[in-house]
């Protein structure tokens, strides 16, 4: 997705916006570009490439302003080129813009007729001509409010004015937009990670909203210019909690930070001495719960394969009926659900508009909605009737991994916590003893590292992979797939272990992969047969499992993983998985924070 920033304040907006678009790198992009105040001008440098190649283009020195704003493009419409780069400026604005303008046509043809000249392929640039329009007569907030009447679409926008030279706006619609507070100066942005060594006291502009910087003040404006009072949040994200700390890429630093991230999610949500869950930590009423018979949960890529194992949990531990859905098909499935039914959005960002577009849709058919979210006031989390935030830290990694096992634990607390308020007097001791030694578990995987990097060294020229799970572990093997298959580009599926011998099992052969994970219980010995069954035609057999057997002894790889219960060996079986996907992409030489083709956050559907 687009990143974008602005900074209006006493230090130099320009090496604060260009620091600020290195730090939403990490969304994707395609081209970069920057708008300053320089005197009574706005000077506009922009080019497709690397923000590096957008520094170069900066190269007086001693260059400085007081205000500025930022764009990094993941084009949606038009070609990655220097002209269809942000910002994108008329005769008296410069804007920036994260989003779709789904009228864009019509407006360009108004427009036209109304003299104005285009010179870019973008949806965006319609809207800087637009707001001129209304400028020429208004003053530039009034002059945004009209434009964005006729605009239909999703916007995170920033305009800064030649006739109103020195006052910034932001608005957003259906595309996130964060305010920064510093001591000297203020921000907006896309995402905390952009300002985030300069503050950590934010706001959260919900749809509708719009802010105005002047003269180092600020104030909150809905659309229809009414003044708005906003809650500042303080987050506990450190600037370092953004950086890489040390390690060679975001990933593997948010891999090694799973234990820390699982004990902070666990933290204050469960009542150690009574040995339960704290019911309060998740919103809903303890009589809701009780009547609850009927729970949808929907999301998206990692999160949807979270979604698949909190269905087996909540109803082997819960008795509570779930349905999963894929978001993107959730609303066109005609979803029977009825008044109070709960539906569960589960989403790391909290803008992914498929998630959002079902959450929606559920709500508006009379369900209750809980989010499972690890950004403190994203739209989900917002919109949602309660919400249970992960607490993670900020995910920078395109690929999901920390945020993935805190959406587990967090499904795991829920689903006691729904079998405590149904029975009275349910002894879960023995769960939340195991909850509690998760992170410790996951160190004495993470501690094995180098043995997941000698595996990964064996595999890293495959073409095709193919991950076999049953029960619990089956969306573990969908998880290890996509994890494969987004960073290192090989093509990987994951698959029932049960359902191989019904087609897959026509593409074994040597040179094909098999990634096998083994859970205790009375599943094992048929997933012993499938790694006979592949073994038998020649297949390599990777094994990560929880029990110790001679029936093993020819598989080509064994990796044991610590003991633990059932329940809870999904969120140690997916740490050498990640790790496994992480160091094929290495070897492979690609940019495993940045995977082409993908974004962080999908916020267009
Ligand atoms: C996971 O590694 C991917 N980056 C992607 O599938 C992601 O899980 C999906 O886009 C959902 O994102 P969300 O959790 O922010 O809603």
């Amino acid at each position: 997705m687009c990143g974008i920033i602005g900074y209006a304040g006493s230090k130099n907006a320009i090496d604060l916006v260009i620091d600020g678009l290195k730090h939403l790198e990490y969304r994707g992009y395609d081209s970069a570009g920057i708008a300053y105040l320089n005197g009574d001008e706005i000077m506009i440098k922009k080019c497709s490439g690397k923000i590096a190649d957008l520094e170069a283009m900066l190269d007086e020195t001693g260059l400085s302003s007081s205000l500025a704003i930022g764009h990094t493009r993941w084009a949606t419409h038009g070609l990655p080129t220097d002209y269809n780069a942000h910002p994108h400026s008329s005769d008296s604005v410069v804007i920036v813009h994260n989003g779709i303008v789904e009228n864009y046509r019509a407006l360009k043809e108004m427009l036209e007729e109304r003299g104005y000249r285009f010179y870019s392929e973008t949806d965006t640039e319609v809207l800087s001509h637009l707001i001129d329009l209304y400028h020429k007569e208004a003053d530039l907030e009034n002059s945004v409010l009209r434009a964005l009447k006729e605009v239909r679409g999703s916007y995170a926008l920033l305009v800064i004015s030649r006739r109103e030279p020195g006052k910034l706006i932001g608005v957003r619609k259906d595309s996130p937009l964060v305010f920064g507070i510093s001591e000297d100066g203020h921000f907006l942005a896309s995402d905390v990670p952009a300002f985030l060594r300069s503050t950590n006291r934010v706001v959260f502009l919900e749809d509708g909203e719009m802010v105005v910087l002047k003269g180092g003040g600020y104030n909150f404006k809905d659309l229809k210019g009414r003044q708005l009072k906003k809650e500042v949040h303080t987050l506990n994200w450190s600037p370092s909690m953004a950086e890489k700390g040390g390690y060679r890429h975001f990933m593997i630093k948010e891999i090694h930070e799973q234990p820390r991230a699982i004990s902070d999610t666990l933290t204050g949500r469960v009542l150690l001495k009574e040995q339960r869950v704290n019911a309060t930590e998740f919103g809903l009423s303890e009589d809701y719960l009780k009547g609850l018979s009927k729970i949808f949960i929907s999301a998206c890529g990692t999160s949807w394969h979270a979604g698949l194992v909190g269905k087996y949990l909540i109803e082997s531990i819960s008795g509570v009926s779930v349905e999963v859905d894929l978001a993107s098909e959730f609303r066109y499935r005609n979803p029977l659900v009825r008044k109070d039914d709960l539906f569960i959005a589960i989403t790391q960002s909290g803008e992914t508009a498929d998630t959002l577009a079902a959450q929606r849709e559920a709500k508006a058919r009379g369900a209750r909605t809980l989010s499972i979210c690890n950004v403190v006031g994203a739209t989900s989390a917002r919109e949602a009737d309660a919400v249970f935030y992960t607490h993670s830290g900020p995910e920078i990694g395109v690929a999901s991994t920390k945020a993935f096992t805190t959406q587990l634990v967090s499904l795991y607390l829920f689903a006691l916590l729904l079998e405590e308020v149904k029975r009275e007097g349910v002894d879960h001791s023995g769960y939340i003893d195991e909850l509690l030694k998760i992170p410790e578990k996951i160190e004495m995987i993470l501690k094995r590292e180098d043995e997941i990097e000698e595996i990964a060294k064996g595999y890293a020229k495959a073409k095709d992979f193919l991950y076999l799970g049953r029960g619990l572990l089956y969306p573990i093997a969908l998880e290890g797939a996509l994890k494969l298959k987004e960073i290192s580009y090989i093509h990987a599926e994951g698959y029932p272990s049960g359902e191989m011998k019904h087609g897959p099992i026509a593409l074994i052969d040597e040179d094909m992969p098999v990634v096998i994970l083994v859970q205790k219980g009375p599943l094992k010995e048929k997933v012993f047969s499938n790694i006979e069954e592949v073994k038998a035609r020649g297949g390599k057999t990777i094994v990560f499992t929880s029990v110790n057997d001679s029936a093993l002894k020819e598989s080509d790889v064994v990796f044991e993983i610590p003991q633990t219960i059932p329940e809870l060996e999904p969120v140690l079986m997916v740490v050498p998985l990640q790790l496994l996907a992480y160091h094929i992409g290495v070897l492979r030489g690609y940019d495993v924070d940045q995977p082409r083709n993908l974004a962080k956050s999908v916020t267009v559907e």
